[in-house]
């Protein structure tokens, strides 16, 4: 049996230097007279293991990371290619307990397979969804991912199924499905890593979802940042035309449906799904007035889907388990999983998939292990830039759309990023504001004209001009952000401004110099 080796080749591990650990690997072999097939396949998601190489032996999968080119031939010599012991030996993947903890079903096969490999797809469980989609009534598709409690993953949380739903009910000459894979939120990485490790996850997603609601073309609308993500999927995509997934007949049914690829420029309001709608049509990425809704009027004014990567690519897994399987998961409104992905200053940054309900005290301490740099842990802030920051004393809010609500809070994309106490929370707030006022599609002005009144107010408090007043000045002017705005860039800016005064309201009192310069 030829050894096969697994080095990633998606884009975190190949910013940790993976392709060096490739070359170094492939060196190795060469000099030592030795075969082996080297796959490069996606990231499991525990970066701070990247590169992770795994080797396949008689007795399964044997991991080492993080591996530096210096360590290859140490490796080796350690019988890497019977997965020897050496100083980076991490055992079995499964039973690294950042995996073994983890619930995976969306990413059950990403950082496992060869992403462009159909059959291996097919082997580890993919199109069986697609192939239960095309033997059933569009009603039948649209009630499962219904039942199945899937709930958008892009950020507003709204059930995937209604959605299909409006626009398998809504006459059409020509239907859409549209993928938003912006993934704009800071912390977030899981849209990335599935089109990288998994892209044919998503695109039998998108099949199922064109199936259900009669749309016969899809796009992916990736951010331009994502050079290897819209590489795997166009390629990904060609090769599923080939394997007779997509095209004139579905999976030999009298299905049609294709897709492509279309790259952003650039602006974090193209995520939001009407300005990501203008500008899939060659206009300005500016937000458009709902109604109507795209799912009746969307791309070209016809009824389209848009969703998440992520929602896209759970279906599947519904289709071929059932709703009963995926709703078993979860807590509360919030069924199935969610792979939280866990971001900034923390020890075990990267992507853990779980049911809903952990709480943020578990995701930071025990599966994040605290801070990188060894500080207590000041503030997370769940959800992306348009999130709440939240302080220890609410480390008890468990991972749950709900939840986080009533704690004047959301879930978003699920990227949390974390902050020691160094953090100034006061300079996240004007942050806030300041990426509001630069992000703004210009549309209304409670957004256009409030962020840049915002940072300016903030500074002011900065420098202790009547701090009172700008507190209730800032307050009020988060209020007409919040109810005037049109679109969740501005309604939602006050959440990660308000969290930050008043959860740590000591970073917002005039400092002594600036009390006594008054
Ligand atoms: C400013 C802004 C940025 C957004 N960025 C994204 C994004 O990058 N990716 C995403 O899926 N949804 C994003 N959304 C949410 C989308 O508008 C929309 O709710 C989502 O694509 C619907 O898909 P879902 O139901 O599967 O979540 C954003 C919303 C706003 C207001
Ligand atoms: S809230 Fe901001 S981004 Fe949204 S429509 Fe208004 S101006 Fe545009």
């Amino acid at each position: 049996m030829t050894p096969v080796i697994y080095i990633p080749g998606d884009s975190g591990a190949l910013a940790l230097g993976a392709d060096k650990v490739a070359k170094a690997i492939e060196a190795e072999l060469k000099a030592r007279g030795k075969e082996a097939r080297i796959v490069r396949n996606g990231s499991r998601g525990a970066y701070f293991l990247e590169p992770m190489v795994e080797v396949q032996t008689e007795k399964g999968r044997i991991a080492y990371g993080p591996v530096k080119p210096s360590d290859v031939k140490s490796m080796f010599d350690a019988g890497l290619l019977t997965g020897g012991y050496h100083k980076r030996w991490l055992g079995a993947p499964d039973k690294i307990p950042f995996f073994a903890k983890q619930t995976r079903l969306t990413f059950a096969r990403c950082g496992v397979i060869d992403p462009l490999s159909l059959d291996a797809y097919r082997m580890n469980g993919g199109l069986a969804g697609l192939k239960k989609a095309v033997a059933m009534t569009p009603a039948e598709i649209v009630k499962t991912v219904t039942d199945s409690g899937l709930r958008g993953r892009g950020g507003a949380g709204f059930p995937t199924g209604i959605k299909w739903k409006t626009v398998l009910d809504t006459a059409g000459e020509r239907k859409y499905i549209v993928c938003n894979a912006d993934e704009g939120d800071s912390a977030t990485f899981a849209d990335r890593m599935i089109m990288e490790g998994d892209p044919f996850v998503l695109i039998e997603g998108m099949a199922i979802a064109g199936v259900a609601t009669g749309a016969t073309k899809g796009f992916v609308y990736i951010r331009s940042e994502y050079p290897h993500a819209v590489d795997k999927m166009r390629r990904a995509i060609e090769i599923a035309r080939k394997g007779g997934v997509l095209g004139a007949t579905v999976l030999g049914s009298p299905n049609a449906f294709d897709m492509e690829v279309r790259v952003g420029a650039g602006a974090y309001v193209c995520g939001e799904e009407t300005s990501l709608l203008n500008s899939l049509e060659g206009k300005r990425g500016v937000v458009r007035a709902k109604p109507p809704l795209p799912a009746i009027q969307g791309l070209f004014g016809k009824p389209t889907v848009i969703n998440n990567v992520i929602s896209l690519a759970s279906v599947p897994i519904i289709l071929d388990k059932g709703a009963a399987f995926y709703k078993d998961f979860g807590m509360g409104r919030s069924r199935g999983t969610i792979p939280i992905q866990i971001a900034g200053n923390v020890k075990h940054g990267g992507l853990f998939e779980i049911a809903f309900g952990l709480t943020l005290g578990e995701i930071v301490d025990d599966i994040g292990g605290g801070t990188a740099t060894g500080r207590p842990v000041k503030a997370v802030q769940v959800g992306g830039p348009l999130g709440a920051y939240f302080p220890r004393a609410l480390f008890d809010t468990p991972f749950d759309y709900e939840a986080f609500a009533a704690k004047d809070g959301l879930i978003g994309h699920a990227g949390i990023a974390v902050f020691d106490d160094s953090a100034d929370m006061l300079k996240m707030a004007r942050f806030a504001m300041e990426f509001c006022a630069i992000e703004s599609c210009g549309k209304c002005t409670p957004c256009r004209i409030g962020s840049t009144r915002g940072v300016e107010t903030i500074d002011k408090l900065a420098a202790g001009i009547e701090p009172a007043k700008q507190i209730e000045l800032v307050t009020d002017l988060c209020n007409t952000m919040k109810f005037g705005s049109l679109c969740a860039l501005g309604g939602f800016t006050p959440y990660p401004v308000m969290s930050a005064i008043n959860h740590f309201p000591d970073d917002f009192r005039p400092s002594p110099i600036a009390e006594a310069a008054e």
